[in-house]
Order: structure tokens, then sequence, then C-alpha cells
């Protein structure tokens, strides 16, 4: 008995771990994903330490290439989380569109609400679920995720929301994760080989994967349909 406790502990710990921290309660749920990320959000910003000026560079700076012929662009930051995109996008010197940031976890919207209050006339921020997007069909000039699709219970589900809520032509940027530990997100996270069919399958043309940091890839997409195809 003593031995079978010995080995069964640490087998718990571990699965535990993986539930709750690596996953981040990814397969138990959006309300366990929420609650958690309720929890971390005065420190998340500390514990993450985002580099704005890579961000400016791999992110902000791209996507203002990518929407330079739309006067005024309308961008969904899907899992927005503490601001990090419409904050970068935003305070970049003459965007003259608007930025929907939207999340499920309240204490993250209101980490995000503090840091863009200055620029609250470019930003909207909104909690509402990825599989479920509270916006109409075909209205937005890109969507943006960074860092949320594994959380998601059903991430093809949350892409194709994504999808329906671009006009034809509009950018898609998400990141995927790709390190070796992405193994242990069975269903969550995308094979490099894996991701250009899911999209395509989609309707999403030009789909590019860029490596970005250790952990994730930056993928950049069309949604068909746009001038010239
Ligand atoms: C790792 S954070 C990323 C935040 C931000 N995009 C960034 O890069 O800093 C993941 C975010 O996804 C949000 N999230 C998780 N599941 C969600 C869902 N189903 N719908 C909306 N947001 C969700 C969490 O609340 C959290 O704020």
């Amino acid at each position: 008995m003593f031995r079978l406790l010995v080995l069964a502990i640490p087998i718990l710990l571990a699965f535990l771990f993986w539930l709750f921290i690596f996953g981040e309660g990814t397969y138990l749920g959006s309300t366990v994903v929420t609650f958690l990320y309720d929890r971390a959000a005065s420190a998340y910003d500390r514990v993450k330490r985002l580099d704005s000026l890579s961000d400016r560079w791999h992110v902000a700076l791209p996507l203002e290439r990518a929407l330079s012929k739309v006067a005024h662009p309308l961008i969904l930051d899907v899992a927005t989380g503490t601001g990090r995109l419409p904050l970068d996008i935003a305070s970049g010197a003459g965007f003259a569109g608007h930025i929907i940031g939207l999340d499920l976890s309240t204490n993250m919207l209101r980490e995000a609400q503090e840091k863009t209050r200055a620029l609250s006339d470019a930003i909207s921020l909104i909690r509402a679920n990825a599989l479920a997007l509270p916006v109409a069909d075909a209205t937005c000039d890109a969507v943006t995720c960074l860092e949320g699709l594994e959380l998601f219970p059903r991430p093809e589900e949350a892409l194709q929301e994504m999808a329906r809520v671009l006009r034809s032509g509009g950018v898609l940027l998400v990141s995927n994760r790709v390190d070796r530990e992405a193994i242990l997100l069975p269903g969550r996270a995308y094979r490099r080989d894996q991701i250009e069919g899911v999209l395509e399958g989609l309707s999403f043309s030009s789909v590019k994967v860029k490596r970005w940091q250790r952990h994730y890839d930056l993928v950049w997409a069309k949604l068909s349909g746009g001038p010239g195809e």
C-alpha cells in the first residue's frame, strides 16, 4: 500500500501540473481557464515580461503594412488579455482605425482597460467567448489572436468564427504553439505542416508561417475572395 502511494503521488502531482499549470486548464473548459486568468491578471504583464519592441517589429508593423490600403481599419483582437496588441497598434503613429479587444476574463480586461485608458477612442474592450464572437459577419478588416488558440476548447471552431467576421480579403494573424512541449497539448496546437491545410479548409489563402518565439509561430493568412482573387 505504502509503495503504491509513493508511486501514485508523484504521478498525480505531475498530472495536476499538466492539467492546471502547463495546460492552463484548457482540458477542463473555458470556465476553468477564465478562473485561472482572473486570478493571474494582476501579475500577468510582470510574469510575461512582454517585449514591446519585438511586438512592434513582428506584429504591429507587419499588420499596419497589411492594412495600409484601408483608411479606417476595424481590427478584432481575440483573447486580448491585458491589451497587448490593441495598445501596440493604437499607439502607432497615424493609426486611424478601431480595435476591439475581446476576452472572457473580466480581470484581464480590467488590466487592459487601465493600460489603454488614454486610447479609449481607438479601443473597445468586450467580454465574450472566442467560440461565439458577438460581431456581425464580414465586418472586420483584420482578426488577431496571440497566445490564445491553444486555450480554446475547440480551436478550429474559433478559427471558423474568425473567418466568419472577416471581410473578403481580410487579414488573419494567429499564433500557433510549436515548441517541443506542444505535443502535450493534443487537439490544441497544430503541427507546422498542418496549419496551412486547416486554414485553407476554412477559406483562407496566402498562408504564411513565420517563426516568432521559442514557443510560437505567427501565422498570417487572408480570407479568400478579396480583390484579385
Ligand atoms: C496567454 S493570454 C494571451 C493574452 C494576449 N493575447 C497576449 O498575447 O498577451 C490568453 C488569454 O486568452 C483568454 N481566453 C481563454 N479562453 C478564452 C475564450 N474561450 N474566449 C475568450 N478569451 C479566452 C484568457 O482569458 C487570457 O486572457
